[in-house]
């Protein structure tokens, strides 16, 4: 096992899927399984905080979501909106400065006061930066970065992976160490295409209302059991004649 397999990982990338599937269940509408995963992600942002973590990144709303039914939809602006105002100051005292990351183009001018709220109010915290991901698409993420380069007039001979990297929505955090995917599907479903080159991945069968330390714990634990290797070879080889 490599030293940074046993470290904690810096930066945990999750796509939070199966709040449908969580409220199906029960016989209740969809918009109660996001509602209940609001309450999961709030219960496992203090989780990283408690384990050291230094990032978190969720996925709230993809780019493809906006396909869903329009009552889906809006139910799911509404929730935001409420959990803006109902954890915005929990969030704050727990030391968590919020970032969102996504087009915010397409969103309401109140969701988009919200959003500057947030990130405004958090901006001094330290413990834990929590991105969320919200009307946002790998693809999206790597076109942008790619405009925004050309119109900063970055020269192609100049251009490199570093480079466009600086440009990328989250270009503060250090690439995910670990992703995770709950509700059963194995899939990137467009999250962080850039930048989970070399993340270790873990998908989960629990629908991400009832995901919680456990599940986290275990998570992290796959995570440190994985030997990273990046491409290149651990072993120290054999001095030749030796
Ligand atoms: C993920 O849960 C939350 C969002 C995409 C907003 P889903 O709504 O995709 O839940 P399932 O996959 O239908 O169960
Ligand atoms: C990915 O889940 C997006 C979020 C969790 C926000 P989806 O439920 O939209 O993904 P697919 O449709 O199953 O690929
Ligand atoms: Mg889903």
């Amino acid at each position: 096992m490599t030293f940074e397999s046993k470290a904690v990982p810096r930066h945990i990338a999750i796509v939070m899927d199966g709040n449908g599937r969580w409220a199906k269940k029960r016989f209740l509408p969809r918009f109660f399984g996001h509602k209940q995963g609001v309450d999961a992600l709030v219960k496992v942002v203090q989780a990283c905080i408690d384990r050291d973590i230094e990032y978190l990144t969720v996925f709230a709303f993809s780019s493809e979501n906006w396909k869903r039914p329009s009552d889906e939809v809006s139910g799911l602006m509404g929730l935001v909106l409420a959990a803006v105002s109902r954890y915005l100051a929990r969030m704050g005292a727990m030391g968590v400065r919020i970032r969102i990351v996504g087009d915010r183009e397409a969103v309401s001018d109140k969701l988009r006061n919200a959003w500057n709220e947030a990130e405004a109010s958090t901006r001094h915290n330290s413990k834990l930066t929590l991105n969320v991901a919200f009307n946002y698409g790998g693809r999206w993420d790597i076109l942008q970065a790619t405009k925004a380069a050309i119109k900063a007039g970055v020269p192609a001979e100049e251009m490199t992976e570093a480079k466009l990297s600086e440009f990328m929505a989250m270009s503060y955090a250090p690439d995910p160490d670990l992703f995770i995917r709950t509700g059963g599907e194995v899939r990137i479903s467009n999250f962080m295409l850039w930048q989970v080159a070399y993340t270790e991945f873990v998908f989960s069968d629990c629908l991400w209302p009832e995901f919680g330390e456990a599940q986290l714990d275990s998570a992290i634990a796959a995570f440190r059991a994985r030997d990273r290797r990046f491409g290149g070879v651990k072993e120290v080889p054999a001095a030749v004649g030796a």
